[in-house]
């Protein structure tokens, strides 16, 4: 089962169609108007069952718990989970001046509300489908594959290579998004080796080195490799 969050339209929208038409998987299509966008509605009526849309503001705690206690009965196993789902700025026109960010524009909710969509959201949906991701040790061992983790990022989060200003929120929430998914889930291949070797605390499991190289102390643990991709 794969979970698609930000689904109703864009990217989540083409990675949910294409996931129908080039896996045998089943998909979960989630956002806050899933159940009004038409292109979701005619690949529900053309998959049927293997679609599952579901409507959820993951900038919401209360309605990622109510979504994610929606998902069909029994604890199937997510073989991927996207976070698609971000915003520019509630005003929909990202910042190009700084003085958008002060007191008077109430700039500090704007940027709040743009980290708890884009960054919190993602946190806290990984967690609620944690059960669903988390692989045993045996189950890798069987041969099920690891759960995955993909947030979409974006090339103007990126530290190293901005010339320009502006997109102050949204700038900042993907920056911040990369490195929230490196620190709970991501590449620590170095931290990981010197622990193997020094601690022997890892459950090691039978995937190639390679792979065991995308995994963190949590995620090889719990048989999760996670993501983030760039446009
Ligand atoms: N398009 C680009 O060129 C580009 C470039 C760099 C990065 N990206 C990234 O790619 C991802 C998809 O972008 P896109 O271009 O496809 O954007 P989009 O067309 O605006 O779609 C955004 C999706 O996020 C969902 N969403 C927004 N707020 C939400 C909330 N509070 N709760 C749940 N879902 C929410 C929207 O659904 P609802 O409105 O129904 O909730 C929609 O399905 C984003 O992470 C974006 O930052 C895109």
């Amino acid at each position: 089962m794969a979970f698609i969050s930000g689904a109703s339209r864009g990217i989540g929208l083409a990675l949910v169609e294409r996931l129908l038409v080039t896996t045998a998987s089943s998909v979960v299509a989630s956002g806050r108007s899933v159940a009004a966008s038409a292109e979701l509605q005619a690949l529900k009526a053309a998959h049927g069952e293997r679609l599952t849309v579901l409507p959820m503001d993951v900038g919401d705690e209360e309605s990622v718990a109510a979504a994610v206690g929606a998902l069909p009965a029994g604890l199937e196993k997510l073989e991927l989970v996207a976070h698609c789902a971000a915003m520019m700025h509630p005003s929909g026109r990202g910042e190009t001046s700084i003085a958008r960010m002060g007191p008077d524009k109430k700039g500090g909710a704007a940027m709040a509300a743009t980290l708890a969509v884009n960054v919190v959201g993602p946190s806290v949906l990984t967690a609620a489908l944690w059960p669903r991701l988390r692989r045993k040790k045996s189950e890798l061992d069987a041969g099920l594959r690891p759960g995955a983790v993909v947030a979409v990022g974006a090339g103007v989060g990126s530290i190293s290579t901005n010339k320009a200003g502006g997109w102050y929120s949204y700038r900042v929430s993907k920056t911040a998004l990369q490195v929230r998914t490196m620190l709970v889930l991501l590449l620590m291949p170095l931290l990981l080796v010197l622990l193997r070797l020094l601690l022997r605390l890892l459950v090691l499991t039978p995937l190639p080195q390679a792979l065991m190289m995308n995994l963190s102390i949590e995620g090889a643990r719990a048989g999760v490799v996670a993501y983030t991709l760039y446009t």
